[in-house]
């Protein structure tokens, strides 16, 4: 497994171009099964997770090309088989295929995604909604098995929760079914309105996306067409709080910063020199940041994908932080691995206590899944000393070639191939 060797006391400057949203990518890539007709992608992100998923698509006969940032995807001839638990193991939004394979075909069979590192995930809200549109499911010897007898009907469904992977199921899943369909208490994060806009391109009929409330009016096919995945906002989040930490100036480019309000609005709080533009933030050195609490909440809140991050940065400033994980059980794997870095957390219950003023030093660590060990990495760069970051594979699942861009911006850092 690949290491990360990286060198503390970094500083870093110029500017970082924000590369395709992998959250919004997975789940429009598997939109493409819905239509017989080819679907052009452009900022694809070159992430494992991506990868993966196209490994995925091609067993199922999706004709596939890509090169550079761009996707070709052609469905025409699927095939429909049974997605095997060390597919489903790997990314958990392999189950986004189980709403576009019921609605094409009228069954699927998928492996349940079972524990995941960040607690048990479960997947009753998504079969509850396809539920409502007509499908059937048995669990037979760890396979969830759908099946529809004719066709997919459009139905009120209200989510228990905004998840957005059931957001993103459900509503692809509708797009083809019979009349309308109405999803309340839906997740409004912007990959879901990507994912919409992208489905809207292709011939669906969907209103009200980025809202609560997505109206669905089924279509009988889809049409060719072509999409831009916004950027990725988690890994523009993560680039300015790197600046933060190594009190540098940075530019942070190609990216909509209304879609990172939440983290803005905090670390202008916590003291944080910014100036925002439309696609652009600017990283000014020189800010004193002092502590703050906050909780994770579904978008427009304060996102659990960055909460690894802002803690690493909370270690630094001045005062006692308090994060509170809504979210997920267990998102708290990176609080012993920062502490072996020099860092005071402790954890009780879903509630982190973040003590300030701390300095980190180099030691080995351990990734243990992805935002987790890039906080690792933003605790590294500040640490005294060297670091070892081991599982780096964690992190390739959602970062661009993150030691790259890095060691672009001036850190000494790089790969330990074994
Ligand atoms: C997506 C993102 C992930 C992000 C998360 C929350 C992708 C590929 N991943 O994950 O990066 O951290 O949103 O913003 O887009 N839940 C249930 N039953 C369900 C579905 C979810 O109980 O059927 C629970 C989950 O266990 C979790 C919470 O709801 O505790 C949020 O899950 P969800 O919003 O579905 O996240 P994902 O789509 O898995």
């Amino acid at each position: 497994m690949d290491k990360l060797i990286i060198k503390g006391n970094a500083k870093i400057s110029g500017a970082v171009n924000v590369h395709g949203s992998k959250n919004s990518a997975l789940p429009i890539i598997v939109s493409s099964l819905l239509s017989e007709n080819t679907l052009k992608l452009s900022n694809v992100p070159n992430v494992v997770d991506v990868l993966n998923l196209i490994k995925l698509l091609k067993n199922y006969g999706v004709k596939i090309e890509y090169k550079k940032d761009k996707l070709k995807i052609n469905p025409k001839k699927i095939k429909n088989l049974s997605a095997d638990y060390d597919v489903v193991r790997k990314m958990r939004a392999s189950i986004l295929i189980l709403g576009p394979l019921l609605s094409r075909f009228g069954d699927a069979r998928i492996s349940l995604p079972g524990g995941c590192a960040i607690g048990t995930r479960p997947i009753d809200i998504h079969l509850q909604g396809l539920t409502k549109l007509g499908a059937n499911f048995e669990i037979q010897s760890g396979f969830v098995v759908g099946t529809v007898k004719s066709q997919l009907v459009g139905n009120k469904i209200k989510l228990p929760f905004p998840s957005v992977g059931a957001t993103e199921n459900i509503l692809m899943a509708s797009v083809l079914a019979k009349g309308e369909t109405k999803i309340s208490n839906a997740a409004r994060e912007p990959e879901i309105e990507d994912l919409s806009n992208c489905l809207n391109k292709m011939g669906a009929k969907i209103t009200g996306h980025g809202s609560k409330t997505i109206y669905v009016q089924g279509v009988t096919n889809l049409k060719k067409a072509e999409h831009e995945i916004i950027s990725d906002r988690i890994v523009a989040g993560t680039y300015i709080i790197a600046a933060l930490m190594l009190n540098s100036s940075l530019e942070i480019k190609n990216f909509n910063t209304i879609y990172l309000k939440s983290l803005i609005n905090i670390l202008k709080k916590m003291g944080a020199k910014l100036k925002v533009s439309k696609n652009s933030i600017k990283v000014l050195k020189g800010s004193k940041l002092k502590s703050t609490s906050l909780s994770t909440s579904p978008y427009p809140g304060f996102p659990s994908d960055l909460q690894a991050q802002l803690m690493s940065l909370m270690c630094l400033s001045d005062g006692k932080s308090k994060i509170k994980e809504t979210i997920f059980e267990n998102r708290f794997m990176h609080v012993p691995e920062l502490n072996r870095l020099g860092a005071k957390i402790t954890v009780e219950k879903d509630t982190a206590t973040i003590i300030g003023n701390q300095t980190f030093k180099g030691a080995q660590v351990m990734a243990s899944d992805l935002r987790a060990s890039v906080s690792l990495v933003l605790a590294a760069m500040n640490a005294s000393g060297q670091t070892t970051l081991n599982r780096v594979y964690h992190l390739d699942r959602g970062y661009e070639n993150i030691e790259k861009t890095l060691g672009s911006l001036g850190v000494k850092i790089k790969r330990q191939k074994n």
